[in-house]
């Protein structure tokens, strides 16, 4: 049987029942997007067509390893409620044997186009990658057209995840790659008919135009402007940690500057994480009816951690993060969360004033482990501010230095591993919490912690508590579930 009708099969069986979205697998994402089996990476071709939303996604749907990729589906009207559809590619041609890899989607004259990453290991161990187009009429069924861009010369073969926009007349396209001097690239091309692509050459790079080292490889790039800036989006890999920075085993961040349209020159500034938690990487981001620019991420990481998530047992890994809005503020991106979300919140909230010097130092409550959780810190005069979470993640503030903290159990044994950052002031934290990930927003999306954690699923348990002189205001959603449905 091929593994094309093989996936079908799987896919058919989950429909005849509610399918592994149920509340019986406590670690299962109630509003995020989780495979229903297999492992799940990179959101890819993130679009909007003939009135949905398409979210697709690197799947390994015949295991929990990073094997065997297909593009995973799931559309969306509200970006809420998702549909499963069947693999939009699935690999099998000469240029896309052993996967189709990560890449994105735009829609021209009626027609959803892919643009992917063929992925060709050869006996000698050595890899190929090509990248490959495929078009749809209706956006669920994809016919492959081969490869439209090979490797240039003065590159490994570490050459891919291809982002297409339009600007003007043409159409560009960006990728990650490596030098062939190991450093890492994100590399322009040009085209007007998507078939034939001029290189214009890297705008971006490790040890290249003035950047420091940025490591040996970037992937997913992504590239636009927003609110007068170009964003470059990619994901490092071979950066050490530095302090409070890069201390994932890889990043994920961006550069702000200006770019002069077909050319390769971009004037930029500093390298800066985009997320500062445990659990984020490979994001691309989309441009909506409402001309928002969203970011999708895959919240997880390629670590050693895969080996220690509990839901391997049951035969999946990975989600992805809510749908952020991006927006600049001076040289940085903000991200919030989309307003939308907010149709997940149910009936009416907890609401609180604690005056921590007056009432108590500490405050406790039973929430629902799919919570937001809205904090307005209004006065904090001195010393640390704590949330601490089922007994597993912790947040706290220390006012005296402007370090914002986050701690979470460790998958394998006992152990609380940290990621930091300096927020100078503190005044509201917006935190989503799902089954198994937390999201916080730190003053409006100045920065974002992403985390995957895995509680005591008897545990609801939410403490704040504080040494210090402190006034906050506490709301406390609890979030509808909406699992994606596969039809
Ligand atoms: C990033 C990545 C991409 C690649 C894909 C394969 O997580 O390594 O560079 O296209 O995953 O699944």
């Amino acid at each position: 049987m091929t593994k094309e009708r093989q996936l079908l099969e799987m896919i058919n069986r989950i429909k005849s029942n509610d399918g592994p979205y149920t509340h019986s697998d406590p670690y299962r994402p109630a509003y995020h997007l989780s495979p229903p089996f297999g492992l799940m990476n990179d959101p890819n071709g993130l679009l909007y067509f003939k009135g949905r939303f398409h979210v697709f996604f690197q799947w390994n749907p015949f295991g929990t390893d990073h094997r065997t990729k297909v593009w995973g589906h799931f559309s969306s009207t509200d970006l809420l409620h998702w549909e499963g559809h069947p693999p939009a590619l699935v690999p099998g041609e000469w240029y896309d044997r052993n996967g189709c890899y990560s890449g994105s989607a735009i829609e021209h004259d009626g027609k959803m186009y892919l643009f992917y990453t063929g992925n060709v290991k050869k006996l000698n161990g050595e890899r190929e990658s090509y990248q490959c187009l495929a078009i749809s009429e209706d956006g669920i069924h994809f016919e492959k057209k081969g490869p439209i861009l090979h490797v240039p010369k003065g590159y490994t073969s570490h050459f891919r995840d291809p982002k297409v926009w339009r600007h003007n007349d043409h159409w560009y396209m960006v990728l990650g790659a490596q030098s062939d001097a190991f450093q890492g690239r994100a590399v322009l091309f040009s085209s007007t008919d998507f078939c034939h692509w001029q290189m214009l050459g890297p705008i971006a790079g490790s040890h290249w135009n003035h950047s420091g080292d940025l490591g040996y490889m970037w992937e997913c790039p992504d590239f636009f402007h927003l609110q007068g800036k170009d964003i470059l989006l990619f994901c490092p890999q071979g950066l050490e940690p530095k302090g409070m920075n890069y201390n994932n085993l890889y990043q994920s961040g961006y550069l702000a500057g200006r770019w002069i349209p077909g050319t390769n020159h971009y004037e930029h500034g500093e390298f800066r994480e985009l997320d500062r938690g445990f659990d984020f990487y490979a994001p691309q981001t989309f441009v909506d009816p409402k001309m928002r620019r969203i970011l999708i991420a895959w919240m997880g990481m390629g670590d050693e951690n895969e080996r220690y998530h509990p839901t391997v047992e049951k035969g999946w890994i990975h989600a992805l993060t809510l749908p952020r809005e991006l927006k600049v503020i001076g040289d940085h991106l903000y991200q919030t969360p989309i307003d939308e979300i907010q149709n997940l919140r149910r009936g009416e909230p907890i609401r609180l004033h604690i005056d921590m010097n007056r009432d108590h130092s500490e405050y406790s409550a039973t929430i629902s482990p799919h919570s937001e959780i809205i904090v307005h810190v209004h006065s904090l005069t001195s010393g640390p501010l704590e949330i601490t979470i089922r007994n597993n993640i912790q947040f706290s503030y220390d006012t005296d230095h402007g370090i914002f903290t986050l701690r979470r159990k460790k998958f394998n044994g006992n152990q609380y591993e940290s990621r930091q950052c300096m927020i100078g002031k503190l005044s509201k934290l917006q935190i989503f919490l799902d089954s198994s990930s937390v999201e916080v927003f730190i003053n409006d999306g100045q920065e974002v912690f992403t985390a995957r954690f895995f509680a005591d699923p008897e545990d609801h348990s939410f403490l704040i508590a504080s040494d210090s002189q402190a006034t906050v205001d506490l709301q406390i959603y609890s979030l509808l579930a909406s699992y994606p449905v596969f039809r």
